[in-house]
């Protein structure tokens, strides 16, 4: 299962971050087995305003087209996915759940690496920039997924990512509501029998 993570370049302006999306989407939409649209990075400026109301609404429409016209021409479906940050308030989470269903979009990510430092105050580095990932993100993220599960209902599809660093927080994200999880940080400290842990723990919840 391959799936593939695009995104704007960083000296694209963000007017025109749409052009970029579209690029990637014909570029790697042959070899995908599923799409990510990664519109939550902290790394990338002013990425996280394409999250908003109007911007989303124009990305995920032209998005959705452009995947008609790519399922016609190599006959084959690769689903789309949206990934989204944890920094964002309930209202926000619920307006997002909206759009991703209006627009007919295939699931959702939740989430990418929070500008919150909150979880790591007392740490030496917690002020250094860019986006945190691991176990401080766990809890944060877990309300992303418990808020967007609510929202989009039983059926829709939502892949949980977040601090899974043992079995029991892979397991989480299920009892939060996604239905199937990643994992990439957990991998430094524990490397891949981190995958089969959590394949053995969520088989069993
Ligand atoms: C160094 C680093 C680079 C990342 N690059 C990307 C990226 O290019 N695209 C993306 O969608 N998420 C990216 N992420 C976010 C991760 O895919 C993941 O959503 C986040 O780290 C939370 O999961 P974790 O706690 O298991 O790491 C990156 C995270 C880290 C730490």
């Amino acid at each position: 299962m391959l799936g593939l993570n695009i995104g704007k370049n960083a000296n694209t302006p963000i007017e025109r971050a749409e052009d970029d999306y579209i690029a990637c989407l014909e570029g790697v939409y042959p070899w995908a087995d599923y799409i990510t649209v990664n519109i939550s990075s902290p790394n990338t400026k002013n990425l996280r305003d394409l999250q908003q109301d109007t911007a989303l609404d124009r990305l995920l429409e032209r998005l959705k087209n452009s995947q008609r016209q790519l399922i016609l021409r190599f006959e084959k479906t690769v689903p789309l996915f949206l990934k989204i940050a944890p920094d964002l308030d309930d209202t926000q989470i619920e307006q997002i759940a909206r759009q991703v269903r209006h627009q007919g979009f295939d699931g959702v990510i939740a989430t990418n690496t929070t500008l919150n430092r909150t979880a790591v105050a007392q740490d030496p580095n917690a002020h250094e920039a860019g986006g945190l990932s691991g176990g401080p993100l766990r809890e944060q993220a877990n309300h992303v997924v418990t808020t967007l599960r609510k929202s989009l209902g039983p059926e829709f599809p939502i892949i949980g990512v977040g601090g899974v660093l043992n079995g029991s927080d892979a397991q989480s994200k299920l009892a939060a509501g996604a239905d199937l999880v990643q994992l990439y940080t957990g991998l430094i400290y524990r490397g891949p029998p981190l995958v089969a842990e959590s394949v053995r723990a969520t088989r069993s919840a």
